[in-house]
């Protein structure tokens, strides 16, 4: 159960990740319907992983990491944390521009949703990482 809550987390914070690079890739060769669903894509996959997340944590007590590298994984877990926490009003914010056709404030806003989303998405790959080599 443990393993397989893991792995779809995984699954869907990979997914989500992905979505956003294809969507930004979309958008730079003009293809405005495959951006939308790239980018609708990573919000479903990240509700997803949210869930899949509240559940593990409810279910699964977290251990401390017990590694070499403490410093370095604390940076990643808090940095990872906060993000992923501003990433949401940032969607939100991003989507919302996208779906009113505000596309000058959508195109301000959406560089940065799109790296932070990125980061977060890497970093919790990293934060598996960290853990299964401690
Ligand atoms: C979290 C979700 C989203 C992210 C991260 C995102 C990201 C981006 C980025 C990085 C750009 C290029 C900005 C630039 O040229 O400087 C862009 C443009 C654009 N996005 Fe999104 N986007 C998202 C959701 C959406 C949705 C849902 C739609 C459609 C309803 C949409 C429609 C567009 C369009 C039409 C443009 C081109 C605007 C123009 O060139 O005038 N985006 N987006």
């Amino acid at each position: 159960m443990k393993e397989i809550l893991i792995y779809l987390s995984l699954i869907t914070i990979a997914i989500s990740g992905l979505s956003i690079i294809a969507g930004i890739i979309f958008i730079l060769f003009g293809k405005k319907q495959w951006h939308h669903r790239a980018m609708i894509s990573a919000c479903i996959f990240a509700i997803i992983f949210v869930v899949l997340y509240v559940i593990r944590t409810m279910i699964i007590p977290t251990k401390p990491y017990e590694g070499p590298m403490k410093g370095l994984f604390s940076f990643i877990l808090w940095s990872h944390t906060i993000l992923a926490i501003i990433n949401f009003p940032l969607a939100v914010v991003t989507v919302r521009y996208a779906f009113k056709e505000n596309f000058e404030k959508h195109k301000k806003v959406a560089p940065i949703t799109a790296l932070v989303w990125i980061y977060v998405a890497i970093t919790g790959w990293l934060i598996y990482i960290f853990n299964l080599i401690a």
